[in-house]
């Protein structure tokens, strides 16, 4: 008698949790499909302070989350959600910043935006340049030198670290730029609104990046001459190429806070401009997505 009550008591606790099991995972797929409705956020990078909070600033319905050193303000544009984030400055704070961002928020789409120092002589402070492509400057191989030969950064060759899974230091295939490409949806949409920028012009252009602030003439015009930078920053290439192994639509934005090839002294009130420009393109895309 004892052992048959046992055996309802078992019976009756493995209905209770088949049907628990059941309605939790109800649950679950209902919470999903709510998921799936929401549109994917648009997601807007600035690697300083002044670089990302007076987009931040500007979004409805904002709340902070915060992961490792990274700061996301979770809000809307014109109704559409919107996350700002402040990722730090660099390369590598960049690349886990947009690793984590498109993990956790599957955005639609990257705007990497910021200040940048000039390469080409004909772009001025305050001027804007749309990352046509976006290269990593710091990706390089030196050449063959014996001990007491010295250091010839102008031999230096590219390297590309996609090339293959292989050595880049043997790989002659891996002697080649990378470029990585900007979305051509979000430069459509940056295209349509140059003129809302009136403190400078909008061109499309390359945008170089490296953990590397250069201050010598000679190197900033090898870099043009050999990359084709119109400017250089630390963080875009490092976004671009997480975005790219992740299939997300990127771009990025950047004005000239200062230019040594022209004497274009610093000027930190650009980081302003940018994010009111970036704002516009935000405004252009989110339209073109509801068309
Ligand atoms: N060289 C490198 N980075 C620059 N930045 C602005 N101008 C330059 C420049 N000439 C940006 C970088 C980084 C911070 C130091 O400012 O992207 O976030």
């Amino acid at each position: 008698m004892k052992h048959l009550n046992s055996i309802r008591m078992i019976t009756f606790a493995l209905i209770l949790f088949s049907f628990l099991a059941g309605c939790s995972n109800d649950t679950e797929q209902t919470s999903a499909k709510a998921e799936e409705n929401e549109p994917q956020p648009i997601l807007v990078q600035g690697p300083m302070p002044i670089e990302a909070e007076n987009f931040a600033g500007r979004l409805d319905n904002v709340e902070e989350e915060q992961s490792g050193n990274f700061v996301f303000y979770k809000g809307t544009v014109n109704d559409y959600p919107v996350i700002v984030m402040k990722t730090g400055k660099g390369m590598e704070n960049t690349a886990a910043a947009t690793a984590i961002s498109i993990e956790k928020y599957a955005p639609a789409a990257i705007i990497n935006q910021g200040t940048s120092g000039g390469h080409d002589p004909d772009l001025h402070v305050f001027d804007i340049v749309l990352g046509e492509r976006t290269v990593n400057l710091g990706s390089l191989k030196t050449g063959h030198l014996e001990d007491g030969e010295g250091i010839a950064p102008k031999e230096w060759i590219p390297m590309d670290l996609m090339a293959s899974e292989g050595s880049a230091g043997e790989d002659p295939d891996a002697e080649n730029i990378r470029y990585f490409k900007g979305d051509q949806e979000l430069l459509a949409a940056a295209k349509a609104v140059k003129d809302t920028h009136e403190e400078g012009k909008v061109v499309e252009g390359t945008i170089g990046s490296a953990d590397v602030w250069n201050n010598e003439v000679d190197r900033i015009q090898w870099f043009h001459e050999n990359f084709g930078s119109s400017v250089e920053e630390m963080e875009g290439a490092a976004g671009a190429q997480i975005a790219k192994a992740y299939d997300t639509p990127y771009l990025g934005i950047r004005i000239l806070s200062n230019n040594k090839t022209n004497d274009g002294e610093y000027n930190p009130d650009t980081a302003e401009a940018n994010q009111d420009y970036v704002y516009e393109v935000v405004k252009q895309y989110i339209s073109t997505k509801a068309e």
